[in-house]
């Protein structure tokens, strides 16, 4: 059987580009960017989509900053609800599968056993009421899709909070890093390597995709900053000063506290454990820094 054809919107993103660098070596694969297919004008959306031949749509774009959406409320609308409601409507006429990317943040953030698919959502912050609603959306329409909810992402291709605490461990030896808000950083390249496998065994409906373990943007940090200095990085400090994230005043969204997701699911379909986040973070900072 010839390899599925794919689609992926959202290329220029951190997990977008993950996605090509893994799925393109085995499979036709078209990538488009906002230019090709804009999700804020959803009434062209069904033309721009027929150009293009496509057994299967991986949705990675979208409003993705919680304080960006909170300001621009109509936007993260269009980006994160009626846009991917609009590819799922198109999918479900011509008979191409669509897995759509959401998040941890669809989570309250209250104390709770690791969120499992089953459990209710009740978003904070308009960034994860629009996803919410935008799985909602793409499941009504294609009740085939499969929504890959993913928590703290990092990876090769957009600096993300490790990246950024050890750019700044390099200039100083005074951070801090928030330590009452956990969750589960996940490896851009392990989401691609679970998505094609998710290809070949499809599966529809909710999906947790996050490594295994567990941090605190605290933890994350400081063990960012063990890994960077063990290959060899000068960074000025290992040890980050812990804040709550009450302190963060500057930020417009208000954030989620607890939003660990469980991976049994994944687990159960992959048929293998999933390795720790900080497994994955040695892989990718040492892609980074150790010399070639
Ligand atoms: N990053 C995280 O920690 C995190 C955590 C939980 C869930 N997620 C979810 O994971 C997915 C991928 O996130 P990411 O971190 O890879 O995002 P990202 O790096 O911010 O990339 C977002 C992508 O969406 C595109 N985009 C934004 N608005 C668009 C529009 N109106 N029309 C078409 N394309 C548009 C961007 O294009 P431009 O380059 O043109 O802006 C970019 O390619 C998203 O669904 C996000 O909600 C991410």
């Amino acid at each position: 059987m010839p390899a599925p054809r794919i689609l992926v919107l959202g290329s220029t993103g951190g997990l977008g580009r993950a996605l090509i660098r893994r799925l393109a070596p085995q499979h036709p694969l078209t990538a488009l960017t906002r230019t090709d297919l804009d999700l804020e004008r959803p009434e062209a959306i069904s033309d721009q989509l027929s150009r293009h031949s496509f057994d299967i749509l991986l949705n990675a774009a979208g409003l993705t900053s919680p304080d960006a959406c909170e300001v621009q409320p109509e936007k993260a609308q269009l980006a994160n609800v009626t846009g991917p409601q609009a590819l799922a409507e198109h999918c479900h006429r011509r008979g191409a599968r669509m897995i759509h990317f959401s998040t941890d943040y669809v989570f309250s953030g209250a104390p709770h056993d690791p969120w499992t698919e089953d459990d209710p959502t009740e978003p904070v912050n308009i960034y994860g009421r629009t996803k919410r609603d935008g799985e909602l959306a793409v499941l009504k329409a294609s009740p085939d899709a499969l929504i890959a909810r993913v928590s703290w992402l990092f990876g090769a291709d957009k600096p993300s909070h490790p990246d950024q605490m050890i750019q700044r461990a390099l200039q100083s030896d005074d951070l801090t890093a928030v330590e009452d808000k956990t969750s589960v950083p996940t490896s851009n390249a392990d989401i691609a390597g679970w998505i094609h496998h998710l290809i070949h065994h499809p599966a529809s409906g909710l999906l947790h995709l996050c490594n295994s373990g567990t941090a605190t943007w605290h933890s994350w940090a400081e063990t960012a900053l063990q890994i960077a200095e063990s290959l060899g990085v000068p960074v000025k400090t290992t040890r980050v000063r812990p804040i709550k994230l009450a302190e963060l005043t500057q930020l417009k969204a208000p954030r989620p506290l607890q939003t660990i997701m469980s991976n049994q699911r994944l687990q159960a379909l992959l048929g293998s454990e999933i390795r720790n986040w900080a497994t994955a973070l040695e892989d990718d900072l040492a892609a980074k820094f150790q010399p070639k």
